[in-house]
């Protein structure tokens, strides 16, 4: 029977299009895997940080079929996905049978786009590109941190100043953390925010604070192991769209919580973020949440904690509460 492996489609997508065969739907964010597995419990997913060269069995892709396009993901997410699907065919097939059957592009956008893409590949199908980029990032008094971040992991290539603000915020004077201290960091990116904290706290302390790091996406979560790998930051690391569900053992358990969630979907993944800080922390623990607007988030934030200091730095808000 043809197995094919659907990679870059949402729940949604499976309701319109029907597949022959046996299909397996690779994820790159557990959220994403978990929507399906909701809405469809009869097919499988699969999530990881790249794709699986074959089934769980051992088995092989008849075809890979490759949902993409400007609107669904970045141009190098794309062309590092496309890379990877076009390896794993190439292990048993010719680049022609590839291209004619075996790797099946549904391409959301222009025409002219969706050749432009496939051409960066088929011009040169033997080169394999890596997408890896490097780049610092420090708090006031800290040590520079070389960040490795890859497509689909946030940020990529570049750092992004709100985790920045929330980072010199929780380093700084008082707030600073003491080396006993248990953090825990959600929606860590690769990592940007826990491991500036730990290792500001290290210099200054002599010794780094235990550090836990929770995100929902696999390429999140492997930059972040690779870079606490690199500061030699020993961290705990959770792939999980929950918090910390499904872990009894680390209600109450943290001293610190930070935060920097995506405000794309209104409030509801700052909520989730929220009821994870109230949950983790311990009485007289403090969380973090960085944000724009911190009008917006102030009264989300009320919702959880009575009382919410705003801290404004780098144009951004860092909303203060302490767990009662
Ligand atoms: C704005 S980025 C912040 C990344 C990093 N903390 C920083 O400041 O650079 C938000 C992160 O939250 C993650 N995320 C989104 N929803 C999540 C959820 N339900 N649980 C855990 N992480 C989530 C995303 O994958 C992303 O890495």
């Amino acid at each position: 029977m043809m197995k094919s492996l659907l990679v870059g489609y949402k729940a949604a997508d499976l309701d319109r299009v029907s597949f022959e065969g046996e299909i397996v739907c690779h994820e790159l964010d557990v959220y994403l895997a978990h929507a399906i597995a909701a809405v469809h419990p009869e097919i499988r997913t699969v999530c990881s940080a790249h794709l699986p060269r074959t089934d769980e069995d051992g088995s092989k892709w008849n075809r890979i079929c490759f949902r993409t396009g400007p609107k669904l993901m970045s141009g190098e997410l794309a062309l590092d996905l496309l890379q990877e699907a076009y390896g794993i065919l190439a292990e048993d097939a010719t680049s022609d049978k590839i291209w004619k059957e075996r790797l099946v592009i549904d391409y959301v956008g222009r025409e002219r786009d969706r050749n432009d893409l496939i051409d960066r590949i088929k011009d040169d199908p033997r080169r394999v590109r890596s997408f890896e980029a490097k780049w610092p990032a420090s708090v006031p008094g800290g040590e520079k941190l070389i960040f490795a971040s890859t497509p689909g992991c946030f940020c990529h290539r570049r750092l992004d100043e709100g985790g920045l603000a929330l980072a010199e915020v929780v380093s700084r004077g008082a707030e600073c953390p003491d080396s006993s201290a248990r953090i825990l960091d959600m929606g860590c990116g690769c990592g940007l925010v826990g491991l500036l904290v730990a290792d500001f706290v290290r210099k200054l302390k002599g010794a780094a604070p235990a550090l836990t790091l929770i995100d929902s996406h696999t390429r999140a979560i492997e930059a972040a192991m690779k870079n606490a790998a690199s500061f030699g930051i020993v961290a705990q690391m959770m792939l999980s769209d929950s918090g910390i569900d499904g872990h009894p053992e680390l209600e109450g358990a943290f001293d610190v919580f930070v935060g920097n969630p995506p405000y794309y979907s209104d409030y509801r993944i700052a909520d989730v973020f929220l009821q994870t800080a109230v949950k983790a922390l311990k009485k007289g623990g403090v969380c973090y949440l960085v944000c724009k607007n911190a009008a917006g988030l102030e009264p989300v934030q009320k919702r959880y904690f009575p009382e919410v200091e705003i801290i404004n730095r780098r144009g951004y808000a860092v909303l203060k509460s302490v767990k009662g």
